[in-house]
């Protein structure tokens, strides 16, 4: 067994979640070598001599082997997964947004530095999503996907339409919670969950596009009369990001806020939860479903990565390179 030295950068919600589900498992034999903090003065859970605000310490140490890099920051994400894989570094990220805006260049520095980049902790936290769409088979036999992506907006409309908590209430718990961005105003809008989009497109169809192409809105809109003939006609509402399978051989995506039947998987998706449910050729349906949101259960896929660093484990993205890739249309929704 080599021995896994991480150089973590961040210690919020999920980096401190990572610190102490590190030390509840000792059987990996990964340590936390050093974190890189932006905020010396805020008071952290762990001994003082962890810390540090040079980057560049961790980045410049031969000993440390993974970066781990769970900041908010997007550009400094990208500076920092980028100069860790071309140092020879693995990384295991999860930053969706950082992730989203530069696919296509985090793409190359796989390829060009052959080190392992992971960043299953970016969508749904506890449910392996990218790993499982990676393994269906082709693009002709993964007819639909439907998710619930973002713990936060989905937490919120649990609250206000079956608990009839306020708007500000709910978000104000789910900040508390630990689930919202630190600009909530990326999961309200449907950001969080367009990235996140983004990003499984790629594994699921091959499907290298951006944010910007993916037609998306989160549940500002949403009021209290839709909650109403919701109920009365036996729906729920949820944030559904959908892909779909066109008989042209096209693939649309779009993030929006649905009617959900109340015997729909995702009906039951509720609170933090987050929800998949895959349609596909000879097999049917799966439902995937967990936590998508929070401390432990984000962690929980961040230690996954880590552990499948193990066994040098990558990503494929096998309908991208080994399949025909999906093409992303826009006339499904220009239709209907
Ligand atoms: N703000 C995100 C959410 C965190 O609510 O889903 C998990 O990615």
């Amino acid at each position: 067994h080599k021995q896994l030295t991480i150089g973590l950068f961040g210690f919020g919600v999920v980096g401190e979640g990572l610190y102490q589900v590190l030390k509840q498992t000792p059987s990996l034999k990964a340590s936390i070598k050093r974190v890189c903090i932006k905020n010396p003065e805020k008071k952290r859970n762990a001994p003082a001599e962890l810390f540090t605000t040079d980057r560049d310490e961790l980045l410049n140490d031969e000993a440390i082997n993974v970066i781990v890099e769970v900041i908010d920051d997007a550009d400094a994400a990208f500076y920092i997964v980028k100069t860790a894989l071309l140092g020879g570094k693995h990384v295991v990220s999860a930053s969706k947004k950082m992730i989203a805006e530069h696919l296509t260049e985090l793409l190359q520095l796989q390829q060009q530095t052959g080190q392992s980049f992971l960043y299953e902790a970016s969508a749904c936290a506890s449910i392996p999503v990218i790993r499982n769409l990676e393994e269906y088979y082709d693009n002709d036999l993964l007819h639909s996907i439907q998710a619930i992506v973002n713990g936060s907006t989905n937490y919120i409309l649990t609250k206000m339409f079956e608990e009839k908590l306020s708007y500000r209430d709910a978000l104000l718990q789910a900040q508390q919670l630990g689930f919202a961005e630190s600009n909530p105003k990326l999961d309200v809008e449907g950001y969080d969950a367009v990235n996140k989009w983004n990003n499984l497109l790629a594994h699921a169809y091959g499907i290298v596009t951006s944010p910007e192409k993916i037609l998306f809105t989160g549940i500002q809109s949403v009021q209290a009369f839709d909650a109403q003939v919701a109920e009365e006609r036996h729906y729920v509402i949820r944030l559904v990001a959908q892909a779909k399978k066109l008989e042209s051989g096209k693939v649309a995506a779009f993030v929006l806020p649905q009617f959900v039947q109340a015997s729909d998987h995702l009906s039951f998706v509720r609170n933090e939860y987050n929800g998949v449910v895959i349609e596909s050729g000879f097999a049917d349906k799966q439902f995937f479903y967990g936590k998508g949101a929070g401390s432990f259960p984000t962690a929980s896929a961040v230690l996954s990565d880590i552990s499948a660093l193990r066994y040098d484990y990558r990503y494929e993205y096998k309908k991208l390179y080994h399949h025909t890739p999906g093409e992303l249309t826009n006339d499904y929704y220009l239709k209907v």
